[in-house]
Protein backbone atom coordinates (compact mmCIF):
# COMPACT_ATOMS: atom_id res chain seq x y z
CA UNK A 1 0.00 0.00 0.00
CA UNK A 2 2.69 2.44 0.64
CA UNK A 3 4.73 2.09 -2.18
CA UNK A 4 2.41 4.19 -3.88
CA UNK A 5 2.99 7.45 -1.31
CA UNK A 6 4.91 10.16 -2.96
CA UNK A 7 7.86 12.19 -1.19
CA UNK A 8 6.45 15.77 -0.75
CA UNK A 9 8.18 18.50 1.40
CA UNK A 10 6.85 20.22 4.37
CA UNK A 11 4.60 23.32 4.45
CA UNK A 12 6.54 26.69 4.01
CA UNK A 13 6.69 27.48 7.63
CA UNK A 14 8.16 23.88 8.26
CA UNK A 15 10.33 23.64 5.59
CA UNK A 16 11.98 27.72 6.32
CA UNK A 17 12.32 26.16 10.07
CA UNK A 18 14.52 23.03 9.04
CA UNK A 19 16.79 25.24 6.65
CA UNK A 20 17.23 28.25 9.08
CA UNK A 21 18.75 25.34 11.57
CA UNK A 22 20.65 24.44 9.23
CA UNK A 23 22.50 27.62 8.28
CA UNK A 24 25.44 27.92 9.82
CA UNK A 25 26.28 30.89 8.99
CA UNK A 26 26.44 33.27 12.09
CA UNK A 27 24.92 36.25 10.83
CA UNK A 28 21.36 34.16 10.41
CA UNK A 29 18.48 36.04 11.15
CA UNK A 30 15.25 34.02 11.90
CA UNK A 31 11.94 35.79 10.97
CA UNK A 32 10.04 32.58 9.86
CA UNK A 33 8.26 30.95 12.25
CA UNK A 34 5.78 32.46 14.25
CA UNK A 35 7.12 32.29 18.18
CA UNK A 36 8.15 35.32 20.41
CA UNK A 37 11.99 35.94 20.65
CA UNK A 38 13.69 38.13 23.35
CA UNK A 39 16.41 40.81 23.07
CA UNK A 40 18.69 38.10 22.70
CA UNK A 41 16.99 35.79 20.31
CA UNK A 42 15.91 33.41 22.14
CA UNK A 43 12.32 32.30 23.56
CA UNK A 44 11.89 32.31 26.90
CA UNK A 45 9.38 30.47 29.26
CA UNK A 46 7.71 33.49 31.30
CA UNK A 47 8.96 33.35 35.02
CA UNK A 48 4.87 33.19 35.84
CA UNK A 49 4.70 29.76 33.68
CA UNK A 50 8.14 28.56 35.18
CA UNK A 51 6.63 29.23 38.78
CA UNK A 52 3.38 27.56 38.12
CA UNK A 53 5.25 24.39 36.45
CA UNK A 54 7.43 23.75 39.33
CA UNK A 55 4.51 23.87 41.93
CA UNK A 56 2.41 21.64 39.24
CA UNK A 57 5.19 18.86 39.89
CA UNK A 58 5.96 19.08 42.96
CA UNK A 59 2.05 18.21 43.95
CA UNK A 60 1.24 16.11 41.14
CA UNK A 61 0.75 13.05 42.35
CA UNK A 62 -0.62 11.15 39.42
CA UNK A 63 -0.52 10.83 35.69
CA UNK A 64 -3.86 9.23 35.27
CA UNK A 65 -6.52 10.13 32.50
CA UNK A 66 -7.97 13.70 32.93
CA UNK A 67 -10.57 13.22 30.65
CA UNK A 68 -11.73 13.87 26.92
CA UNK A 69 -12.76 17.78 28.30
CA UNK A 70 -9.26 18.11 29.63
CA UNK A 71 -8.80 20.58 32.56
CA UNK A 72 -12.16 21.76 33.72
CA UNK A 73 -10.27 24.48 35.64
CA UNK A 74 -8.80 25.47 32.78
CA UNK A 75 -11.72 25.40 30.22
CA UNK A 76 -13.39 27.96 32.56
CA UNK A 77 -10.24 30.46 32.76
CA UNK A 78 -9.87 30.18 29.33
CA UNK A 79 -13.26 31.49 29.07
CA UNK A 80 -13.26 34.16 31.33
CA UNK A 81 -9.39 35.33 30.02
CA UNK A 82 -10.83 35.49 26.40
CA UNK A 83 -14.59 37.00 27.27
CA UNK A 84 -13.88 38.50 30.30
CA UNK A 85 -15.41 37.52 33.41
CA UNK A 86 -18.69 39.23 33.15
CA UNK A 87 -19.43 38.71 29.96
CA UNK A 88 -23.06 37.95 28.77
CA UNK A 89 -22.27 34.36 27.60
CA UNK A 90 -21.09 32.93 30.23
CA UNK A 91 -23.54 35.38 32.60
CA UNK A 92 -26.04 33.32 30.96
CA UNK A 93 -24.40 29.77 30.65
CA UNK A 94 -24.03 30.24 26.96
CA UNK A 95 -20.50 29.39 26.49
CA UNK A 96 -18.76 25.90 26.79
CA UNK A 97 -15.26 25.36 26.31
CA UNK A 98 -13.00 21.81 25.50
CA UNK A 99 -9.75 21.82 26.13
CA UNK A 100 -7.92 20.85 22.92
CA UNK A 101 -3.91 20.04 21.62
CA UNK A 102 -2.99 23.53 21.03
CA UNK A 103 -5.35 25.92 18.36
CA UNK A 104 -4.86 23.72 15.85
CA UNK A 105 -6.42 21.08 17.83
CA UNK A 106 -9.33 23.73 18.54
CA UNK A 107 -9.90 24.82 14.99
CA UNK A 108 -9.86 20.97 13.47
CA UNK A 109 -12.24 19.86 16.46
CA UNK A 110 -14.60 23.01 15.16
CA UNK A 111 -14.60 21.91 11.84
CA UNK A 112 -15.72 18.78 12.63
CA UNK A 113 -18.80 19.89 14.77
CA UNK A 114 -19.17 22.04 11.60
CA UNK A 115 -18.85 18.96 9.63
CA UNK A 116 -20.82 16.89 11.38
CA UNK A 117 -23.99 19.56 11.94
CA UNK A 118 -24.18 20.39 8.27
CA UNK A 119 -21.31 18.60 6.37
CA UNK A 120 -22.19 20.91 3.10
CA UNK A 121 -20.62 23.91 5.37
CA UNK A 122 -18.18 26.15 3.34
CA UNK A 123 -15.49 27.84 5.16
CA UNK A 124 -14.91 31.20 4.28
CA UNK A 125 -11.43 32.51 5.15
CA UNK A 126 -9.28 35.50 4.35
CA UNK A 127 -6.84 35.84 1.46
CA UNK A 128 -4.50 34.98 2.68
CA UNK A 129 -4.28 33.43 5.90
CA UNK A 130 -2.19 31.28 7.74
CA UNK A 131 -0.95 28.19 5.47
CA UNK A 132 -1.87 25.90 8.41
CA UNK A 133 -5.80 26.85 8.38
CA UNK A 134 -6.37 25.13 4.86
CA UNK A 135 -5.14 21.30 5.67
CA UNK A 136 -6.74 21.49 9.54
CA UNK A 137 -9.82 22.74 8.52
CA UNK A 138 -10.15 21.25 4.75
CA UNK A 139 -9.35 17.56 6.86
CA UNK A 140 -13.16 17.73 8.46
CA UNK A 141 -14.40 17.43 5.29
CA UNK A 142 -15.56 21.32 4.33
CA UNK A 143 -15.02 22.97 2.11
CA UNK A 144 -12.86 25.98 1.78
CA UNK A 145 -12.95 29.41 0.00
CA UNK A 146 -11.57 33.03 0.23
CA UNK A 147 -12.91 35.92 0.86
CA UNK A 148 -10.95 39.32 0.17
CA UNK A 149 -9.01 40.84 2.79
CA UNK A 150 -5.41 42.30 2.30
CA UNK A 151 -4.54 45.00 0.25
CA UNK A 152 -0.90 45.02 -0.48
CA UNK A 153 -1.02 48.40 -2.00
CA UNK A 154 -1.68 50.18 1.46
CA UNK A 155 -1.03 47.11 4.22
CA UNK A 156 -4.40 47.48 5.34
CA UNK A 157 -7.71 45.68 4.98
CA UNK A 158 -9.96 45.83 1.97
CA UNK A 159 -12.97 45.96 4.25
CA UNK A 160 -15.38 46.75 1.39
CA UNK A 161 -14.41 44.04 -0.86
CA UNK A 162 -14.19 41.92 1.93
CA UNK A 163 -17.88 42.88 3.24
CA UNK A 164 -19.19 42.95 -0.54
CA UNK A 165 -18.39 39.16 -0.89
CA UNK A 166 -19.83 38.36 2.52
CA UNK A 167 -22.91 39.99 1.31
CA UNK A 168 -23.26 37.39 -0.83
CA UNK A 169 -22.95 34.49 1.53
CA UNK A 170 -25.73 31.81 1.66
CA UNK A 171 -27.45 31.68 5.49
CA UNK A 172 -24.87 29.33 7.96
CA UNK A 173 -22.18 29.24 5.87
CA UNK A 174 -18.81 29.81 8.46
CA UNK A 175 -16.56 32.64 8.22
CA UNK A 176 -12.87 32.23 9.56
CA UNK A 177 -11.80 35.57 10.64
CA UNK A 178 -8.82 36.56 13.12
CA UNK A 179 -9.33 37.42 16.24
CA UNK A 180 -6.27 40.41 16.25
CA UNK A 181 -3.05 39.76 14.95
CA UNK A 182 -3.90 38.48 11.44
CA UNK A 183 -1.31 35.70 10.28
CA UNK A 184 0.16 36.13 8.10
CA UNK A 185 -0.79 39.70 7.10
CA UNK A 186 -0.15 41.69 10.94
CA UNK A 187 -3.94 43.91 9.35
CA UNK A 188 -6.68 43.77 12.08
CA UNK A 189 -10.26 44.81 11.49
CA UNK A 190 -10.88 47.98 13.43
CA UNK A 191 -13.04 48.61 16.18
CA UNK A 192 -15.66 50.03 13.93
CA UNK A 193 -14.91 47.61 10.81
CA UNK A 194 -16.01 44.58 13.68
CA UNK A 195 -19.07 46.76 14.50
CA UNK A 196 -20.06 46.75 10.79
CA UNK A 197 -19.16 42.82 10.24
CA UNK A 198 -21.53 42.45 13.55
CA UNK A 199 -24.61 43.76 11.44
CA UNK A 200 -23.76 41.80 8.54
CA UNK A 201 -22.86 38.35 10.22
CA UNK A 202 -26.38 39.09 11.79
CA UNK A 203 -28.27 40.30 8.92
CA UNK A 204 -27.05 37.03 6.67
CA UNK A 205 -27.51 35.22 9.56
CA UNK A 206 -23.71 33.80 8.89
CA UNK A 207 -21.66 31.69 11.29
CA UNK A 208 -18.05 33.38 12.62
CA UNK A 209 -15.80 31.18 13.36
CA UNK A 210 -12.73 33.26 14.98
CA UNK A 211 -9.33 32.12 15.60
CA UNK A 212 -7.59 33.64 18.75
CA UNK A 213 -4.06 32.83 18.96
CA UNK A 214 -1.89 36.40 19.64
CA UNK A 215 -4.56 37.53 22.72
CA UNK A 216 -2.39 40.13 24.35
CA UNK A 217 0.26 40.48 21.47
CA UNK A 218 -1.33 43.03 19.66
CA UNK A 219 -2.99 46.16 21.71
CA UNK A 220 -3.21 44.17 24.59
CA UNK A 221 -5.70 41.56 26.40
CA UNK A 222 -8.77 43.12 26.29
CA UNK A 223 -8.26 45.32 23.00
CA UNK A 224 -6.96 42.08 21.32
CA UNK A 225 -10.32 40.19 22.45
CA UNK A 226 -12.79 43.23 21.44
CA UNK A 227 -13.95 41.27 18.41
CA UNK A 228 -14.71 38.09 19.84
CA UNK A 229 -16.56 39.66 22.67
CA UNK A 230 -18.31 41.47 20.62
CA UNK A 231 -19.67 39.18 18.32
CA UNK A 232 -20.05 36.39 21.55
CA UNK A 233 -22.21 39.10 23.15
CA UNK A 234 -24.78 39.85 20.03
CA UNK A 235 -24.99 36.46 18.44
CA UNK A 236 -26.71 33.01 18.80
CA UNK A 237 -23.84 31.10 17.95
CA UNK A 238 -20.38 31.56 17.43
CA UNK A 239 -16.97 29.20 17.68
CA UNK A 240 -13.95 29.98 18.95
CA UNK A 241 -9.80 28.69 18.76
CA UNK A 242 -8.24 29.66 21.69
CA UNK A 243 -4.18 29.12 21.86
CA UNK A 244 -1.72 29.29 24.88
CA UNK A 245 1.14 28.79 22.68
CA UNK A 246 2.48 32.16 22.42
CA UNK A 247 0.97 34.56 25.06
CA UNK A 248 1.94 32.18 27.90
CA UNK A 249 5.32 30.31 25.65
CA UNK A 250 3.97 27.48 25.73
CA UNK A 251 4.39 26.18 22.45
CA UNK A 252 5.42 22.65 22.68
CA UNK A 253 3.28 21.92 25.32
CA UNK A 254 0.29 21.98 22.80
CA UNK A 255 -2.33 24.08 25.11
CA UNK A 256 -5.44 25.10 23.88
CA UNK A 257 -8.91 25.06 23.71
CA UNK A 258 -12.21 25.49 21.59
CA UNK A 259 -14.92 27.74 22.81
CA UNK A 260 -18.53 27.42 21.11
CA UNK A 261 -21.65 29.82 22.10
CA UNK A 262 -24.89 28.60 21.61
CA UNK A 263 -28.11 30.47 22.11
CA UNK A 264 -29.26 28.78 25.48
CA UNK A 265 -27.82 26.82 28.11
CA UNK A 266 -29.25 23.58 26.89
CA UNK A 267 -28.05 24.49 23.35
CA UNK A 268 -24.47 24.31 24.52
CA UNK A 269 -24.75 21.32 26.49
CA UNK A 270 -25.79 19.41 23.74
CA UNK A 271 -22.62 21.14 21.51
CA UNK A 272 -20.15 20.40 24.48
CA UNK A 273 -21.59 16.39 24.34
CA UNK A 274 -21.24 16.66 20.55
CA UNK A 275 -17.66 18.19 21.12
CA UNK A 276 -16.67 15.37 23.63
CA UNK A 277 -17.61 12.80 21.47
CA UNK A 278 -15.57 14.01 18.66
CA UNK A 279 -12.72 14.77 20.71
CA UNK A 280 -12.73 10.83 21.73
CA UNK A 281 -12.69 9.82 18.39
CA UNK A 282 -9.61 12.55 17.86
CA UNK A 283 -7.41 12.35 20.80
CA UNK A 284 -9.39 10.55 23.14
CA UNK A 285 -8.20 13.27 25.90
CA UNK A 286 -5.67 16.27 25.39
CA UNK A 287 -2.51 16.34 26.99
CA UNK A 288 -2.75 17.57 30.63
CA UNK A 289 0.44 19.64 31.09
CA UNK A 290 0.38 22.86 29.65
CA UNK A 291 -3.36 23.06 30.51
CA UNK A 292 -2.58 22.35 34.32
CA UNK A 293 -0.01 24.88 34.26
CA UNK A 294 -2.20 28.09 32.58
CA UNK A 295 -4.75 27.34 35.25
CA UNK A 296 -1.87 27.41 37.83
CA UNK A 297 -1.11 30.73 36.81
CA UNK A 298 -4.75 32.26 35.87
CA UNK A 299 -5.82 31.50 39.69
CA UNK A 300 -3.09 32.36 41.43
CA UNK A 301 -3.33 36.25 42.05
CA UNK A 302 0.65 36.85 42.22
CA UNK A 303 1.66 34.84 39.42
CA UNK A 304 -1.17 36.07 37.21
CA UNK A 305 0.01 39.60 37.60
CA UNK A 306 3.26 38.60 36.84
CA UNK A 307 2.82 37.43 33.81
CA UNK A 308 0.26 40.08 32.76
CA UNK A 309 3.83 42.56 33.16
CA UNK A 310 5.76 39.40 31.25
CA UNK A 311 2.89 39.93 28.23
CA UNK A 312 3.12 43.42 28.58
CA UNK A 313 6.96 43.23 27.98
CA UNK A 314 6.93 40.95 25.15
CA UNK A 315 4.30 43.30 22.96
CA UNK A 316 5.85 46.43 24.11
CA UNK A 317 9.47 44.86 22.71
CA UNK A 318 7.39 43.51 19.35
CA UNK A 319 5.63 47.01 19.09
CA UNK A 320 9.01 49.29 19.81
CA UNK A 321 10.34 47.03 16.79
CA UNK A 322 7.71 47.79 14.48
CA UNK A 323 8.82 51.00 14.98
CA UNK A 324 12.43 50.55 14.90
CA UNK A 325 12.70 48.41 11.73
CA UNK A 326 10.58 51.39 10.04
CA UNK A 327 12.91 53.81 10.64
CA UNK A 328 15.93 51.24 9.45
CA UNK A 329 14.12 50.43 6.51
CA UNK A 330 13.38 54.30 5.57
CA UNK A 331 17.32 54.84 5.58
CA UNK A 332 18.71 51.80 3.60
CA UNK A 333 15.56 51.43 1.14
CA UNK A 334 14.71 55.06 0.75
CA UNK A 335 12.40 54.48 -2.25
CA UNK A 336 9.99 51.98 -0.77
CA UNK A 337 7.84 52.82 1.90
CA UNK A 338 7.63 50.09 4.60
CA UNK A 339 5.72 52.70 7.21
CA UNK A 340 2.63 50.44 7.34
CA UNK A 341 5.04 47.75 9.37
CA UNK A 342 3.87 50.12 12.05
CA UNK A 343 0.19 50.06 11.87
CA UNK A 344 0.75 46.36 11.82
CA UNK A 345 -0.85 44.27 14.89
CA UNK A 346 1.44 41.52 16.78
CA UNK A 347 4.35 39.34 15.34
CA UNK A 348 3.94 39.74 11.49
CA UNK A 349 3.64 41.67 8.74
CA UNK A 350 3.62 40.98 5.08
CA UNK A 351 6.54 42.74 4.46
CA UNK A 352 5.34 43.05 0.19
CA UNK A 353 8.39 41.82 -1.58
CA UNK A 354 8.45 38.92 -4.21
CA UNK A 355 9.22 35.75 -3.54
CA UNK A 356 12.46 35.48 -5.88
CA UNK A 357 13.44 38.65 -3.82
CA UNK A 358 12.42 36.49 -0.28
CA UNK A 359 14.41 33.86 -1.65
CA UNK A 360 17.26 36.20 -2.64
CA UNK A 361 17.64 37.69 1.03
CA UNK A 362 17.42 34.04 2.09
CA UNK A 363 20.39 32.75 0.09
CA UNK A 364 22.53 35.55 -0.02
CA UNK A 365 21.77 37.78 3.45
CA UNK A 366 20.55 34.38 5.63
CA UNK A 367 18.10 35.95 6.32
CA UNK A 368 15.22 34.01 6.17
CA UNK A 369 11.18 34.92 6.12
CA UNK A 370 8.46 32.82 4.45
CA UNK A 371 8.07 32.82 0.52
CA UNK A 372 4.86 35.02 0.65
CA UNK A 373 7.30 37.47 2.38
CA UNK A 374 5.29 36.88 5.85
CA UNK A 375 8.17 38.42 8.41
CA UNK A 376 7.96 37.53 12.56
CA UNK A 377 8.83 40.80 13.81
CA UNK A 378 10.28 39.46 16.82
CA UNK A 379 12.86 37.70 15.31
CA UNK A 380 14.45 41.17 14.77
CA UNK A 381 17.03 42.63 17.78
CA UNK A 382 19.07 45.84 18.17
CA UNK A 383 22.06 43.31 17.00
CA UNK A 384 20.24 42.14 13.51
CA UNK A 385 18.23 45.25 12.29
CA UNK A 386 20.41 47.04 10.76
CA UNK A 387 22.01 44.23 9.12
CA UNK A 388 18.46 43.09 8.14
CA UNK A 389 17.84 46.98 6.58
CA UNK A 390 20.69 46.73 4.99
CA UNK A 391 20.25 43.58 3.50
CA UNK A 392 16.61 43.90 1.85
CA UNK A 393 18.04 47.83 0.61
CA UNK A 394 20.89 45.58 -1.33
CA UNK A 395 17.89 43.04 -2.52
CA UNK A 396 16.10 45.68 -3.63
CA UNK A 397 18.85 47.99 -5.32
CA UNK A 398 19.72 44.57 -7.09
CA UNK A 399 16.21 44.24 -8.83
CA UNK A 400 15.98 40.33 -7.62
CA UNK A 401 12.50 39.49 -10.28
CA UNK A 402 9.77 39.91 -8.79
C1 LIG B 1 3.29 30.28 12.63
O1 LIG B 1 2.33 30.76 12.01
O2 LIG B 1 4.47 30.42 12.26
C2 LIG B 1 3.05 29.54 13.92
O3 LIG B 1 1.69 29.55 14.21
C3 LIG B 1 3.65 28.20 13.94
C4 LIG B 1 3.05 27.23 12.99
O4 LIG B 1 2.69 26.13 13.44
O5 LIG B 1 2.92 27.50 11.80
Amino acid sequence: MFERLELISADAILSLMAAFRADPDPRKVDLGVGVYRDERGETPIPAAVRTAESALLARQTTKTYVGPAGNLGFNAEVARLVLGAEHEALVTERVRAIQCPGGCGALRLGAELIHYASPDSVVHVSDPTWVNHVPLLSGSGLRLERYPYYDAATGGVRFAEMAAALERLPPRAVVLLHASCHNPTGADLSQGEWRELLSLVKRRQLLPFIDMAYQGLGEGLEADAFGLRLFTAELPEVLFAVSCSKNFGLYRERTGALGVVCDTAAQADAAMSQLVRLARGLWSMPPDHGAAIVHGVLTDAALRAQWLEELDTMRKRVQGLRREVVRALAEHCPRRDFSFIARHHGMFSLFGISTAQVRELRAQHHVYMVDDSRMNVAGLRRENLEYFARSVGAVLAGGAGG
